[in-house]
């Protein structure tokens, strides 16, 4: 069981708080880079913070504080130009490192004020990679954004899938080392939700979990597999410090504050052999709902939203105080430990668990991948329909998308069309 102040350490993420300053060592996926094709200004909140991320018209993003420091407008309604963001109310404008460049009527009536080089906003890093918009909001010098192995690939059709979830990371991130519930959540409570009677879902036997370098990786034997099967000898991995990675797609549990989580989903499709080589050419995001606006219920009809009814069901945040923990949540336990371990290492002055620095290392960062060939190599279109009738890789070698609900018909077209089943 564990105590109260241990629960708020391992929740609050405000700035000085010990967790809110452990994850800002790292980067956190914000926006899709698509999303500030559409619209110039979108507004995030990151850790607590309340920001607006834009790209101007030379091409460059920038990260700000929401508000302007003249009296306080709205820097989401600001107007990007050829070099930063100009606010909508009396036209102050900003650059990418917040500072104040241009006061409209100061600068007529008095040129020679210097009151503008005194002015200067929050503003933090902005990279793109994979498709999506990362931000950095910790000290410098900032490492790199990590280039998962699945960023390299090629071939493969990619999709972005945001969600906001109404309660704290962390319950959302033990969940990326829990098994168990994959048997129990998305099987056999998934068969009672589709009216399915039949008997329940092959049990798990076995579960070990492994700490290695950027997570830990979870493996299970379940009734009808043995020590031979990928999901034993390689596993699924909980990817630091708040990702699930399952080889095909990252789900990144994004903390908004201490009570809100932007759930990101990054989702990878190898096209079928005949199609290659195929070339992305833009990387589609969408937003998919968590309650049914008409009965207010949470939606339950798809993987990762049976996910979020857990994770909220928690409540805002978990009352850790009054759990029991069991066998099956040794996972938990560990990523707990690290996570106190790693407050003490950077109070010292370390750098915590996975940070990447080397750009040798970051050229590509190889996880443990269940079935990597299927992804590196490639499938024949023969292939493809065996898996589809044994099911063998889920959702992943289905034609609609079982993860989220609510897929535009156009990115489901776009999909269809990648993989040659339109
Ligand atoms: S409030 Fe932004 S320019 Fe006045
Ligand atoms: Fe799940």
């Amino acid at each position: 069981m564990m105590d109260a102040a241990a629960n708020r350490t391992l929740t609050q993420v405000g700035a000085g708080t010990p967790m809110g300053e452990l994850l800002r060592r790292y980067w956190h996926p914000v926006a899709a880079l698509a999303e500030l094709g559409d619209h110039a200004t979108r507004p995030v909140r990151l850790l607590g913070e309340d920001l607006v991320l834009y790209k101007d018209l030379g091409g460059n993003y920038g990260l700000l504080d929401r508000h302007c420091a003249h009296r306080r407008a709205d820097l989401a309604y600001g107007v990007v130009e050829e070099c930063g963001l100009r606010c909508h109310y009396h036209g102050w404008r900003y650059d990418h490192t917040g500072r104040c460049i241009e006061q409209p009527y100061e600068d007529t009536v008095a040129p020679g004020s210097r009151q503008k080089e005194r002015i200067r906003i929050k503003a933090y890093r902005v990279e793109a990679l994979a498709g999506l918009l990362w931000a950095y909001l910790g000290p410098e010098p900032a490492p790199l954004v990590p280039n998962w192995e699945p960023f390299t690939w090629a071939n493969g059709f990619v999709q972005i899938v945001f969600s906001e979830v109404p309660c704290n990371w962390f319950q959302c991130q033990e969940n990326s080392v829990d098994p168990v519930h994959f048997e129990w959540m998305h099987d056999n409570w998934g068969a009672r939700l589709r009216q399915d009677k039949g008997p329940y879902a092959p049990r798990h036997l076995k579960i070990d979990f492994e700490e290695f370098e950027y997570g830990i990786t979870y493996k299970r034997i379940r009734e009808g597999t043995d020590e031979s099967h990928p999901l034993w000898t390689v596993g699924r991995v909980g990817l630091w410090p708040n990702a699930l990675f399952t080889g095909n797609h990252c789900e990144w549990r994004v903390p908004v504050d201490d009570s809100a989580t932007l759930s990101v989903g990054w989702f990878f499709s190898r096209v079928p052999k005949d199609r290659e080589p195929y070339v992305q050419k833009r990387i589609p995001y969408w937003t998919s709902p968590v309650k049914d606006p008409q009965t207010g219920r949470w939606i339950t009809s798809h993987v990762m939203n049976q996910d979020f009814v857990a994770w909220a069901g928690q409540g805002v945040v978990a009352d850790r105080t009054q759990e029991h923990l069991g066998r099956s949540d040794r996972g938990v336990i560990m990523m707990r430990r690290r996570f106190l371990a790693d407050l003490e290492l950077i109070a010292k002055g370390g750098d915590p668990k996975a940070v990447i620095r080397d750009p040798k290392v970051n050229e590509c960062v190889a996880l443990p991948i269940a079935w990597r060939e299927t992804f590196t190599q490639g499938l024949t279109r023969e292939q493809w329909e065996d898996l589809r009738r044994g099911g063998a890789l889920g959702g992943a070698a289905r034609r609609d998308f079982a993860w989220l609900v609510g897929q535009p018909e156009e990115v489901s077209r776009a999909y269809n069309e990648a993989m040659g089943w339109a």
